[in-house]
């Protein structure tokens, strides 16, 4: 168990308008930081007023991306519990991400009790409206100092968080993705399966051409063939084709999402075939031309469910559920979102309370 020493800010911040929050813009008034040394481990485990970090020129992380981050959020529930939803899920995939990357890991407890230990401190930040949630970003970064290429022996791991609403502008309502033919995010034995920041530098570019032409995000294709559907940008993608669910496996290029596994598991109890095998983006096309595929969705902690109205590959469109939220991806957000709000019984044991808010 950590010791985790608080000290409080005496210049609190402004709240925000919780109608008018937008995606990661504002932070709130702590965060926890906790640094590492070689020979020592972790130490030093602290929640401190939000603060600038004060960083040599020449430290590694600038450099050479020696980075990796989690994302993940408090809910104020209807009975007004501060709660988590899967938080082990984060700090697991946080260790697999830090031990691709070099970086030492943090255990699970210590990373599950900094994030409670924060959120209860900053508890009034915690949304009141309906949508809108605490965001979480955890991240650890190199912090030696110097240009040589290998492990750092410093590490600084940090939490921040922010009053979110949707992270699509288009709130719940169906996207549209463009399946990028050029660019590539992954392939195996690189780093597609962490959440560093180098998979997200290489996505830019991709993105903003895509954005340009008006889609909210791109649909990446495997990294050898450019032939089979992995992931979309910030989230998951799921595919309802004839009664069946398809999704790419997480076989080391597709970041393996707490809100995929999750989905999926929802999707099984329910009768649902779930396929996570490889998945050509031509039969994908064909299905949709033969009026087989019947939903499109991605999946995501800040995307929640997202409903896909068209997919625009090569120059040839596909346009999916008349441009309406399908059946089952309505009912995966009605019970995702319900069980995170405290709406509808968490019958999988997934909530993890913090306080009272
Ligand atoms: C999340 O869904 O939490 C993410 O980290 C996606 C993000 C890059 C906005």
């Amino acid at each position: 168990m950590l010791d985790i020493k608080i000290t409080k800010t005496t210049a609190p911040k402004e709240k925000p308008d919780e109608s008018k929050l937008g995606f990661g813009k504002v932070f709130t008034d702590h965060m926890f930081v906790m640094d590492y040394t070689e020979g020592q481990g972790w130490h030093d485990a602290r929640v401190v007023p939000y603060a600038s970090f004060l960083l040599d020129p020449a430290t590694v992380v600038f450099h050479y991306a020696q980075e990796v981050f989690e994302g993940l959020k408090a809910y104020r529930s209807t009975d007004n519990t501060i709660q988590l939803f899967r938080p082990d899920c984060n700090a697991k995939r946080m260790q697999d991400s830090c031990d691709r990357l070099c970086i030492p890991r943090i255990p699970v407890e210590d990373f599950i009790q900094a994030v409670k230990t924060l959120v209860e401190v900053d508890k009034d930040w915690v949304p009141h409206v309906e949508g809108a949630t605490l965001y979480i970003r955890p991240f650890v970064f190199a912090n030696d100092v110097g240009l040589g290429v290998h492990a750092s022996k410093h590490y600084i791991f940090c939490i921040i968080c922010s009053p979110s609403g949707a992270y699509y502008a288009e709130g719940i309502n169906p996207v549209r993705i463009y399946v990028e033919d050029e660019y590539i995010r992954a392939a195996p034995g690189l780093t597609g399966f962490t959440k560093c920041g180098g998979n997200y530098a290489a996505s830019i570019k991709a993105g903003d051409l895509a954005a340009e032409q008006g889609f909210a995000q791109v649909l990446w294709l495997d990294g050898v063939e450019r032939k089979y559907v992995e992931e979309v940008g910030s989230m998951n993608i799921l595919f309802k084709i004839d009664g069946k669910i398809y999704t790419a496996p997480c076989t080391g290029t597709v970041l393996p999402g707490v809100t995929r596994r999750s989905c999926i598991e929802l999707l099984k109890d329910w009768g649902y075939d779930v396929v996570e095998e490889h998945l050509a983006i031509a039969d994908i096309m064909q299905a949709g031309h033969d009026g087989k595929l019947e939903e499109v969705f991605g999946t995501g902690t800040a995307a929640v469910v997202s409903p896909v109205k068209e997919l625009d590959w090569k120059g040839d469109k596909i346009f999916i559920s008349e441009g309406k939220i399908g059946p089952v991806t309505q009912r995966l957000y009605d019970t995702m979102t319900g069980m995170q709000w405290g709406r509808i019984a968490d019958t999988k044991g997934w909530i993890d309370p913090i306080c009272k808010g």
